[in-house]
């Protein structure tokens, strides 16, 4: 793969975890219980991006799919006051797209194509939470492999988006906390094995003591597994 960018995520034990941020032209999933981070992780890399690449960005946009109403414009201010940014122009340069149901979501990926090919310079999609749709509308055994199939189809055309426009893409993925398997196989994720493959690389984010929180790669094709430390402060993701 030519020219694959990375995008901070404002720490830097976790920046090495990922070999320097995460990655263009791939799909990057976070999972963990309910409030391990990650919608913190991508208000800071909704920000991040935005920064010269110098500073870890790629001077680009972001594409936020907010399924579950997550996004806080509020907190987008107080992680890009930390960076030399102008306020209301890093909240311009995030398309907050809410998605209503998973067809919505779905279609959601045309208007992004749509928003690259007008000229705008995207270098993030975010999709806080992926799952949240199918799981709350495919409930049942029954309805498992349309959900699957349907899934399938959103991931290809987001890693297309990766491909061809040279994107980052990150998931979020909401999962019940298991205690004491942090250190086992976390194939019981929802999204099952279609999002195991689907996603170059897979995070899982745990709470630890004191307010901070552990991230563990557990997947990735070329990347050790390991672990960091980091904590989410008015100011972002630090170390
Ligand atoms: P679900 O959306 O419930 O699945 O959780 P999540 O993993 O997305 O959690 P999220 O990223 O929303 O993290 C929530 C945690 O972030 C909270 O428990 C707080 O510890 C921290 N947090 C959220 N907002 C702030 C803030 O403005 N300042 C600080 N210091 N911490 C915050």
């Amino acid at each position: 793969r030519k020219d694959v960018g990375h995008i901070s995520v404002g720490s830097k034990g976790f920046n090495d975890l990922i070999a320097g941020g995460i990655e263009t032209q791939a799909i990057t999933e976070v999972f963990g219980e309910f409030g391990s981070g990650k919608s913190q992780i991508s208000h800071e890399l909704a920000v991040t991006v935005q920064l010269p690449e110098e500073l870890g960005g790629l001077d680009g946009d972001c594409v936020f799919v907010d399924t579950e109403n997550t996004f806080r414009p509020e907190r987008i201010k107080q992680i890009a006051n930390g960076f030399e940014l102008d306020l209301e122009d890093v909240l311009q340069r995030i398309h907050v797209a809410r998605a209503f149901n998973s067809s919505h979501q779905i279609l959601m990926v045309d208007k992004i194509n749509e928003l690259i090919q007008n000229g705008t310079n995207v270098k993030l999609v975010i999709v806080d939470s992926l799952m949240a749709h199918f799981r709350a509308e495919y409930v049942g055994r029954e309805s498992l492999a349309v959900r699957q199939q349907k899934l399938n189809q959103h991931l290809h055309s987001l890693q297309q988006i990766a491909n061809t426009y040279n994107v980052a893409v990150f998931i979020t993925n909401q999962v019940q906390a298991k205690p004491d398997s942090f250190f086992g196989s976390p194939t019981k994720a929802i999204g099952g094995h279609v999002l195991g493959h689907a996603s170059t690389y897979r995070i899982w984010l745990k709470k630890g003591l004191a307010g901070k929180r552990i991230a563990r790669l557990v997947d990735s094709p070329h990347l050790p597994e390991g672990e960091c430390v980091f904590k989410i402060t008015n100011e972002g993701i630090v170390d």
